[in-house]
């Protein structure tokens, strides 16, 4: 009955194999699960056994000869089938024989290498101890009887994962080392999840920006050799439901926003700075890819992908959770900061270890609190049509929302239009009420004081209108109940005006249902070609007149 390396029965008595989460998730994995029992192949043991020694007895000593350890532990994984990107082997043997110097090579292979081969060897264990523990832990959101446990989180399936910041470098290893199945990841709506890609291109068509990603991911492997991290990290899926019976956030109807009187929340612009710096408590965006990590294994070096090198934990995400829908966001507690870095796409640089000094909550995740959430790609004149302002909106809100707090959108969304005296009553009695659930989202003492930082979502690379996306992401915040909504415009010309404007909405109280029916008037006069200027241009005519009558009301 025991097989290597040992065999756990559960406390509910159910075995491996009867789990309905390994289950899901195991296609996906390099281990395999025989006997009850996780373990490498002993032919993987053997050779992880041999890294784990040292050069002086593997002889891995360059990245040419990495690349064929490599292959040698795919073949004996039978993923020789597999495709690895062309140009992996030329990837390798350029930066670790070639960018690096002599000195970080000898230390890589020296000591990082084994340190990693050795975690590598304590993969299956790891797993069964994460198995055993995620039975002990509920949280919100999740289907009865599957816990936090590793497992696909499956497009329309609310849930949580919660996984120990050293069972994540025990995975990351496996993507450097390529060992993961890849045949079908596609089918399921999962991204390439090994590191191959990430390597070809440096070689393909080196970049400096490419170099640094990796510098990055390198740095990652060192800190976590040199000092294992304690923590945890917790990847939510969050999806709105129609069922508004179901106790999970709704999914709010066009005549929801419209008719909310939920006032919106403080609006602060920071014209310097940046999400990641922010010092108070905040649900930190992501402008995502649908994809979550978009183009972080490959060439992309934009926002998403610059958070996924800093705080590289983020990327084993892309292992278990597929693309979002339209009604769908992620959110990650606890992820760590590693690398310091300057600039930004081409000019993005690794500039240096980073400390994070984050406190951690009561499950042991530091309060780094990032949402996931993707904009419509090149949306053009389409995203003044009502239904992609409500694809929007409800997008945002769904990153927004508080998990715990889904008794509470249920009551602002019922069809009956609310009075003010009720919404105050009832935004009180939720305040003394939401400390009962142990919600993975926010411990009960820090809820009401979780903001969103943001800035220009969905407006680089996918072309959004930051004047209008800066609106809808600030009656989500205020519809999710956020207490305040720090944007920083990365110095974006097109919202010079908006401390102004945001100023002089919320001198004039109004609600989200107020600022929504505007943005709708506006949009549809925009789709109509009855307008072409911007919306807040549109709203305050005078505003760049300087006229100090209309801002100081
Ligand atoms: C190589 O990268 C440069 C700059 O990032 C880009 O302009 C060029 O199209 C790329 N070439 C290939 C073959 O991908
Ligand atoms: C991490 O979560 C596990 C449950 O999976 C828990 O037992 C452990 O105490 C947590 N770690 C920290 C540092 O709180
Ligand atoms: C608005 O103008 C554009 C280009 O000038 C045109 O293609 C489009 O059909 C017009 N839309 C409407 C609703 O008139």
């Amino acid at each position: 009955m025991t097989g290597y390396p040992f065999s756990i029965i559960h406390a509910r008595g159910e075995r491996m194999e009867n789990r309905e989460d390994v289950n899901s998730i195991l296609q996906f994995l390099p281990v395999v699960l025989r006997s009850s029992a996780l373990f490498w192949p002993s032919q993987v043991v053997e050779a992880l056994k041999a890294l784990s020694k040292g050069p002086d007895h593997s002889k891995v000593d360059s990245g040419d000869v990495l690349f064929l350890a490599i292959s040698d532990l795919r073949q004996s994984l039978s993923l020789s089938g597999d495709i690895l990107a062309f140009s992996t082997a030329d990837g390798f043997s350029l930066y670790f024989d070639d960018l690096i110097s002599r000195a970080e090579a000898n230390k890589w292979f020296g000591e990082i290498l084994p340190a990693l081969a050795d975690t590598l060897l304590r993969l299956p264990l790891m797993l069964e101890a994460h198995y055993k523990s995620a039975d002990s832990i509920s949280c919100m959101g999740v289907r009865d009887g599957l816990g936090t446990g590793l497992r696909l989180l499956k497009s329309q399936e609310a849930g949580v994962v919660l996984l120990s910041q050293e069972l994540i470098g025990a995975l990351l290893a496996c993507s450097l080392f390529c060992l993961f199945p890849d045949s079908t990841r596609g089918a399921n709506h999962l991204q390439v999840i090994n590191f191959d890609r990430l390597f070809a291109c440096l070689y393909d068509n080196y970049s400096e920006n490419q170099e640094n990603k990796i510098k990055c991911i390198i740095h990652y492997f060192e800190r976590i050799c040199s000092s294992k991290p304690v923590g945890n990290v917790s990847f939510e899926r969050k999806v709105l439901t129609d069922d508004y019976t179901l106790n999970y956030i709704p999914h709010p109807k066009a005549e929801s926003w419209s008719k909310s009187v939920v006032p919106l929340c403080l609006f602060e612009v920071c014209s310097s700075g940046l999400i990641e710096d922010h010092s108070k408590e905040a649900l930190e965006v992501d402008f995502a890819n649908m994809y979550f990590g978009g183009g972080a294994l490959g060439r992309g070096c934009v926002q998403e992908e610059i958070r996924f090198m800093i705080n590289p934990e983020l990327i084993v995400g892309m292992l278990f959770l597929p693309c979002m829908a339209n009604n769908e966001a992620i959110e990650v507690v606890g992820a760590e900061r590693f690398s310091q870095y300057t600039g930004y796409a081409s000019s993005f640089r690794f500039c240096g270890d980073f400390v994070d000094n984050k406190d951690t909550d009561i499950m042991g995740r530091r309060k780094t609190r990032i949402v996931a959430i993707d904009a419509l790609v090149n949306p053009g004149k389409r995203q003044y049509g009502h239904k992609f302002l409500l694809r929007e909106v409800n997008k945002a809100f769904c990153g927004f929302s508080d998990t715990c707090k889904f008794h509470q959108y249920q009551m602002l969304f019922k069809d009956d239009c609310f009075s003010e005296v009720e919404l105050d009553h009832d935004l009180k009695s939720l305040e003394s009420s939401s400390d009962n659930v142990l919600g993975t989202s926010q411990s009960a003492s820090s809820l009401d004081e979780v903001g969103i930082a943001t800035g220009n979502w969905g407006c680089g690379a996918f072309g959004g209108d930051p004047e209008l996306k800066a609106m809808i992401q600030w009656l989500a915040a205020s519809q999710a109940l956020r207490p305040f909504m720090v944007y920083y415009t990365f110095g974006l010309e097109a919202l010079q005006t908006l401390d102004k404007v945001t100023k002089w909405i919320s001198s004039h109280g109004w609600s989200v249902g107020d600022l929504w029916n505007m943005i709708v008037e506006y949009s549809s006069q925009r789709s109509n070609n009855e307008t072409h200027v911007g919306f807040f241009n549109w709203l305050l005519p005078l505003l760049s007149s300087d006229d100090p009558m209309i801002l100081d009301p």
